[in-house]
């Protein structure tokens, strides 16, 4: 959460710093802040609201010309978001501007101290706390920038990733992290340091992902000096080839990045089954597997930790998992699995599941798990995040980036994933049997045709979400496999739209939900062929004799539900494994419709963030 841009170098700082913050506003977009050196003067504006709410008030003011800047979009943790708590904070004397992103979590001790020592402090933040803290150290110690922001750090509490900049240093940034992302792009002759690659990636291909409890000090015309924060000792850079282009990270036509990226999962999934998947000859290749697979093959149980959409997706997999392989699984989430003593055991298979890599209480859980011995197993999409190098090992789902706030094609490719897993595993300890094996095999290399075709009944779904934008409350109903879907699918309309929606296995409704329904509500029911059709078909006469609006999710050819329902969205035929993968595109365009629909901002819901990665 909060999105860090800083650029030093040759060319003009600050549309590079905008241009970049634009693109990390999935991160927080509450408020807002560049700070800008021009060679004798540090300038500061900030400002509550959008990166376009900088940008108007950048334009009030005289251009500045600087090859130096530092930019910050919020998602508040430590005082409400105004003018005053954006970023950069600045130290009493003026010397110094930090961007944060992370919690202090001793920072009232920490402010304590330094109002007794003569600080005064005018923002609520944890932010103005570390400024303050970099510069008592610089003022006591009289060392360099470098050494006092380590030695500051070192008395922290808490997950950051910062820079720092000195004036009276004008060629130098200092950069840190701990448990909050932070990568820098080495151009030629010029740095940039951001929450993830995006901001750079026309500028260089070339980066450094900060590795935890390291800091940088990035000076102009040298190269790059990395210090672990702990004992100050020297690190050795590790420069990568970033893979991502400028098109990946762009709306291409798309009114939203949630659309596109709907629109991406035929795509995304054939990119997850990419070199994996050889269904003619019957192989499902990974190395991740391949390497270890006597963990899994000796595993008593898997446990799965992951939040919100991954957490969905973990579900799906606890169905599929324990149908391909018979092994045990377990669903947890991750935010409940850090606080309540777990027991683990050293031949536990732990999965983390996550689209980001940087959930804070994913990694919490899987830290806790690894301390526990367990084998720790990662389904990530962003390449080189802090998950996918925590764990023993994993698989990337390759969907490329997300943008958009709602999760869509991230909860398809970690079925996709899933599905490898599960085929492979049942494979190797037999409880697949030869011909169920290579019938899956060669279904799951038809899903991103199947997708294909749900995608092109868009201008339905938008007529049919017409009739339920102004619903106030709606519920999600599905059992087995679509369980998972409707809670997936409630999660969507929630967060994208404010509608409040809950998902239900659809058996449960009479222990209390369908005393909600009337003519008011509607219920949007996953009614495919395969899973308990015959039962759903009944609870959906339930809900009918209850007056209550149905959109049903129904297979290609149904007639049945089509009877008794308002709307049917059809989706191809398939195993009940791989519907979650098909039953869950429709119900990604209705929420996204209605939300569109409603006038709410669908890339940056309110309150919301890309990552989470505070607790
Ligand atoms: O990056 P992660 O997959 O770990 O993120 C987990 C959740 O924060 C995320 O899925 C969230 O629920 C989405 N906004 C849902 O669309």
């Amino acid at each position: 959460m909060c999105g860090i841009v800083a650029y030093i170098g040759n060319k003009q700082a600050q549309p590079i710093v905008i241009k970049g913050l634009k693109r990390l506003e999935y991160r927080g977009y509450d408020s807002t802040g560049i700070s800008i050196y021009n060679g004798s003067a540090l300038h500061t504006l900030k400002t509550k609201g959008k990166v376009s709410d900088l940008e108007a008030l950048i334009a009030q003011h005289p251009e500045q010309k600087a090859t130096l800047a530092l930019g910050h979009t919020r998602w508040a943790t430590h005082g409400v978001p105004n003018d005053t708590n954006a970023h950069p904070q600045t130290s009493n004397s003026g010397n110094l501007v930090v961007v944060h992103n992370g919690i202090i979590e001793n920072y009232a001790s920490l402010k304590k101290e330094l109002i007794h020592r003569g600080f005064t402090f005018s923002s609520d933040t944890d932010t103005e706390v570390l400024v303050n803290l970099i510069e008592d150290v610089q003022q006591q110690q009289g060392v360099k920038l470098g050494q006092a922001v380590q030695i500051a750090l070192s008395q922290v509490i808490g997950a950051y990733a910062i820079v720092v900049f000195d004036r009276r240093k004008p060629n130098e940034l200092v950069a840190a992290r701990l448990g909050s992302p932070l990568a820098i792009g080495i151009g030629e002759n010029e740095f940039f340091v951001a929450s993830d690659a995006t901001p750079f990636i026309e500028y260089t291909k070339e980066a450094i992902y900060l590795e935890e409890e390291h800091l940088a000090i990035i000076r102009v015309g040298k190269s790059i000096k990395i210090r672990k924060i702990k004992d100050d000792s020297l690190a050795e850079p590790y420069v990568e080839k970033l893979q991502m282009s400028l098109e990946n990270i762009q709306k291409g036509g798309y009114d939203h990045f949630m659309l596109k990226e709907i629109f991406e999962q035929p795509k995304a999934i054939q990119d997850t089954l990419r070199g994996r998947l050889l269904s003619d000859e019957g192989v499902i290749t990974l190395s991740s597997l391949r390497e270890h697979d006597n963990r899994f093959l000796n595993a008593k149980r898997i446990l799965i930790v992951a939040c919100g959409t991954s957490w969905h997706a973990g579900l799906v997999a606890e169905y599929l998992l324990e149908d391909f392989t018979r092994i045990p699984v377990e669903v947890e989430y991750a935010s409940e699995f850090r606080y309540r003593n777990p027991i683990i055991y050293p031949d536990d298979v732990v999965i983390a599941i996550s689209q980001s890599g940087e959930t804070a209480d994913t990694i919490a859980a899987i830290n806790i798990a690894k301390e526990k011995g367990a084998f720790i197993y990662g389904i990530c999409n962003v390449v080189g995040s802090t998950i996918s190098r925590i764990t023993d090992t994993g698989c990337y789902t390759h969907a490329g980036p997300e943008i958009g706030v709602a999760s869509t094609k991230a909860f398809t490719t970690q079925i996709t994933v899933i599905s490898l897993i599960g085929l492979y595993l049942g494979k190797a300890n037999g409880t697949l049997s030869r011909s169920q094996y290579q019938e899956y095999l060669t279904e799951l290399s038809t899903l991103p045709t199947k997708v294909e075709q749900i995608l092109a009944s868009q201008t339905f779904i938008e007529e049919v979400a017409t009739s339920f934008k102004t619903a106030q409350n709606c519920i999600y109903l599905g059992r087995g496999y679509n369980f998972p879907v409707a809670l997936e699918g409630a999660l969507k309309l929630k967060e994208i739209s404010y509608i409040h929606a809950e998902g239900y296995p659809a058996a449960e409704m009479k222990h209390g939900p369908i005393a909600l329904i009337d003519k008011e509500m509607p219920v949007v029911v996953i009614a495919t062929k395969k899973g308990y059709y015959d039962k759903v078909v009944s609870n959906i006469q339930e809900i009918k004799s209850r007056e209550g609006r149905i959109i049903a999710i129904v297979s290609e050819g149904d007639t049945q539900v089509k009877a008794l329902a308002d709307y049917c969205l059809e989706i191809p035929d398939a195993s009940e494994p791989f519907i979650p993968i098909l039953s869950t595109i429709p119900l990604q365009l209705l929420s996204y419709y209605i939300a569109v629909q409603r006038g709410c901002n669908v890339d940056q819901p309110r309150n919301l963030a890309k990552s989470v990665t505070v607790e």
